[in-house]
């Protein structure tokens, strides 16, 4: 198949072309690097053509409510346009678990955004919700790092690697088109401080970690909010073995 990746230099989106590529499939790269600006919508005619499925792991570093909530918007609208003029016949949304269930952080307010447009849209569609990355809880630290100090909430999550994220992308774009949402996750739950104090362990950082509520995630995200539904697929790459692989 002709699979096309929007967001293909990122994280998520490197591996998703290369799993595509080990399982034989033609991967498409769509993202500003590569030349096609899903936000603009310059190149997307051209990345289409031909395309049976594709993938959206575009992602925006804003933190700004307005900004992140056009940002995936945008770029929702003009991939849904292009697909329907090119004929593309399956829309693949990388999303998160819990998202319906969670509050305030604007990233949810752009995803939720992102789902809305894609499950009322004209091209039949997957939802694929993964559970937060293995450096999640580094990422969430080095948001208020400062001076060797970092607060962080005590969020119960189930993460997952990244790479057993791209192998189920690959595999659900290149099944039928769902018209509904799964969640995926790893095989273990973990408490976010917990994890951040065993990532800068694992990378020699010595940082003091302040647990709080009062950040980005408030109480409205305590409890199991963040864990996967009971028909949650699970995937084998655990915290552990990412730790013992260098943390990175
Ligand atoms: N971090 C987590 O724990 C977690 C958990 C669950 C789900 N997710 C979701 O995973 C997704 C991917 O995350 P990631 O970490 O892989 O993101 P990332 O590494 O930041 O990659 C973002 C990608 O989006 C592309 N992009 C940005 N603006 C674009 C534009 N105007 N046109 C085309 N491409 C554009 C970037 O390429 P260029 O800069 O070259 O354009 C890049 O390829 C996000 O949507 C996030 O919500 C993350």
């Amino acid at each position: 198949m002709r699979i096309a990746v929007a967001g293909a230099t990122g994280r998520i989106g490197q591996l998703t072309i290369a799993s595509l590529q080990d399982a034989g499939h033609q991967a498409v790269k769509i993202s500003r690097r590569a030349g096609v600006d899903a936000y603009s919508g310059d190149g997307l005619a051209d990345a289409l053509r031909g395309a049976d499925a594709i993938i959206d792991s575009t992602n925006t570093g804003s933190q700004d409510r307005e900004q992140v909530i056009d940002f995936f918007g945008t770029v929702t609208r003009n991939l849904l346009a292009a697909e329907e003029e090119a004929g593309v016949r399956h829309h693949v949304l990388l999303s998160i678990v819990g998202l319906d269930k969670n509050g305030r952080a604007p990233h949810y307010d752009g995803k939720r955004e992102q789902e809305r447009l894609v499950s009322a849209g004209p091209v039949p569609w997957s939802i694929v919700r993964v559970t937060q990355f293995h450096d999640f809880a580094a990422m969430v630290a080095g948001w208020t790092q400062c001076d060797g100090v970092a607060t962080i909430a005590p969020l119960l999550i189930q993460p997952i690697a990244q790479a057993d994220v791209a192998a189920v992308l690959a595999e659900v774009a290149a099944g039928g088109p769902l018209n509904d949402r799964i969640d995926v996750a790893g095989p273990e739950t973990q408490d976010l401080v917990d994890m951040a104090r065993r990532t800068f362990a694992a990378r020699g950082q010595d940082i003091t970690l302040v647990p709080t509520w009062r950040g980005v995630f408030g109480p409205d995200m305590a409890g199991e909010v963040l864990l996967p539904g009971e028909s949650a697929r699970l995937t084998s790459g655990t915290f552990a073995d990412w730790l013992a692989a260098g943390a990175r």
